[in-house]
């Protein structure tokens, strides 16, 4: 029996969660939401380090095999000092830069994340690594973790928010769009609808998702962890009241429904 814990400050994670249930749809997942301290975009890394220490904790007593740090603010502060303390695979997001530099085709490339990411020097060295050649213009998804956690992934707030956050980087130039928080990818469909509104036809928006949850698979066979359970499922826990979590769980558990019978 093999168990994979999920962390994230909210219900962002879950967009990374749909693409590991894809991949290994019969393991168990254990998936935790700090949502009492979220967001943690704007909070400093030591306090960022602690929670996910605490959390992490908390997901081994509850049987974690292997943590999936499904949160990119969280990754960039956490990761290294989560490898330290636990004898565990770790694995966490990364901004989709290289997959966006080799991509793009007007040389200009676009990341939204929070404040914590951008500035982290995790993201920095990510950027000088693979961003060479291409511009690189940012912005942070101003207001978007909170429409995500209040359950709002459309209308007219969430495409003014989309439209402030989105047009700058747009009318720098950029094709393609890195989603570098796992809240992001809730709010896609409206980020098109406003590049659409606005003029921009042919934008690449990048989750990095997919190529996360390869990635554990990877790691959990070099790891020899099972990836089969007799009793596949997922348990849901969030640190403070909860608004969001199961209701966006049913929209991704209804979204897979929908592609397997399509
Ligand atoms: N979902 C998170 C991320 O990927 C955290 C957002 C937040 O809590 O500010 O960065």
């Amino acid at each position: 029996m093999a168990v994979i814990g999920i962390l994230d400050s909210g219900a962002g994670g879950l967009s990374v969660f749909r693409e590991i249930r894809k991949l290994l749809p019969r393991a168990r997942y254990v998936y935790y939401s700090d949502n009492a301290f979220c967001p943690y975009g704007d909070k400093e890394a030591d306090f960022i380090i602690g929670r996910c220490t605490q959390i992490t904790e908390w997901l081994r007593e509850n049987g974690a095999d292997a943590v999936v740090v499904a949160c990119n603010t969280a990754t960039a502060a956490a990761i290294a000092r989560l490898r330290e303390q636990f004898p565990l695979p770790f694995i966490g997001m990364e901004p989709a830069v290289k997959s966006a530099a080799l991509g793009t085709r007007s040389g200009v490339i676009g990341v939204l994340a929070t404040a914590g990411t951008l500035k982290a020097s995790k993201y920095l060295i990510t950027k000088g690594r693979y961003g060479g050649g291409v511009r690189i213009v940012e912005h942070t998804g101003s207001g978007f973790v909170e429409l995500v956690e209040n359950g709002i992934l459309e209308g007219p707030e969430a495409e003014k928010a989309c439209a402030e956050s989105l047009l700058p980087l747009l009318e720098a130039g950029a094709d393609t769009i890195v989603l570098g928080c796992t809240h992001y990818p809730f709010l896609l469909e409206t980020m098109r609808k406003v590049a659409a509104q606005n003029g921009y036809s042919g934008i690449r928006f990048i989750d990095p998702a997919p190529a996360v949850a390869r990635r554990l698979v990877q790691v959990l066979s070099d790891a020899g962890i099972p990836t089969d359970d007799a009793h596949p499922g997922t348990a849901l826990f969030s640190s403070g009241p909860d608004k969001t979590l199961k209701t966006l769980y049913s929209l991704i558990d209804k979204e897979d429904t929908v592609r397997e019978d399509a």
